[in-house]
Parts: C-alpha cells; sequence; structure tokens
C-alpha cells in the first residue's frame, strides 16, 4: 500500500475533529503498527503545522512508535500499585533475560518491551500484558514462561 496516499486519507477524514493531532497519529499507529516518518509531512500539510510540530508531539508521547514493533508486544506495569508489589525487579530481569530496555525490540524482532501505567489489574499486581492478554501477579516462574513464549 502506498504509506503517504493512505495517511493522507486519514488526515482528511479527521482534520475536521477538534484537537485532531493525537486521533490521527493514534489511526496511523493503528493502521501501520507505528508512525513511519513518510507520514510526518503528510500531516503537517494537512493540518497547517509545521514538520518540526509534528514530530515534537511523536517523540514526546512514547505510547508512539517510530519503527515497526516485534512479533509480540509486551507491556510492563510502571503504576503504583505494582510499583509497591516488586514491578522495579519484574522489569529489571525481563530486561536483562531479554536483553532490551523500554520501548525497545529484541534484534531478532521477536520483541518489544514498553511500560504501561496502569492495566487495572492491581489487585494482581504486578501485571503485565502480553499481545492483548493481560497476565498478574508475575513472579519467576510467570517471567520465564513468557521469555519462553515470545522467542516463538
Ligand atoms: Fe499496575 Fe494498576 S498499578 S495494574
Amino acid at each position: 500500500i502506498d504509506i503517504a496516499a493512505r495517511a493522507a486519507s486519514i488526515v482528511n477524514e479527521m482534520r475536521g475533529m477538534e484537537g485532531p493531532l493525537l486521533p490521527i497519529l493514534h489511526s496511523i499507529q493503528e493502521e501501520f503498527g507505528h508512525v513511519p516518518q513518510e507520514v510526518l509531512p503528510v500531516i503537517a500539510t494537512g493540518l497547517n503545522l509545521s514538520r518540526a510540530d509534528v514530530h515534537g508531539v511523536v517523540s514526546f508521547y512514547h505510547d508512539f512508535r517510530k519503527v515497526p514493533a516485534g512479533r509480540h508486544v509486551l507491556k510492563l506495569c510502571q503504576a503504583e500499585s505494582c510499583q509497591a508489589m516488586g514491578s522495579d525487579a519484574v522489569a529489571a530481569a525481563l530486561k536483562q533475560k531479554l536483553g532490551i530496555g523500554f520501548h525497545g525490540t529484541t534484534k531478532d524482532g521477536a520483541v518489544t518491551l514498553e511500560p504501561v501505567y496502569c492495566l487495572g489489574l492491581c489487585a494482581c499486581s504486578p501485571a503485565a500484558m502480553l499481545d492483548g492478554e493481560v497476565i498478574g501477579r508475575l513472579d519467576e516462574d510467570s517471567i520465564e514462561e513468557i521469555v519462553q513464549e515470545v522467542r516463538i
């Protein structure tokens, strides 16, 4: 598909909204899995913004990926309740086992690691979400299971 053309039609559909930039970026990420570099000028022109403005917003919000995600996306909750139940140690263990940091993707493209701020699963802290499925009460065993699963 022609990324620029598809982006232009998304911009056209949504430009009438109030504060259209973030919803447009979300739609684009939904469509392409990330926000490709080549859509930035399309959005800038469509919304009458400078390219630097659009770039600034994409960089500011970590939700927007600049490069495609891995085959799996693992989100680790870093909000208060999970913090209190050891999410830092969980994150450190997973970063070490996968060899990446937050917002990183393993070299083989297997998994992208992202922080998330509350999955609504506080009663089962520390919590994570793997490919849209929530996992609660992370411990050494479930961490190991996750590492095995994302290798596939
Ligand atoms: Fe982690 Fe709510 S704080 S699920």
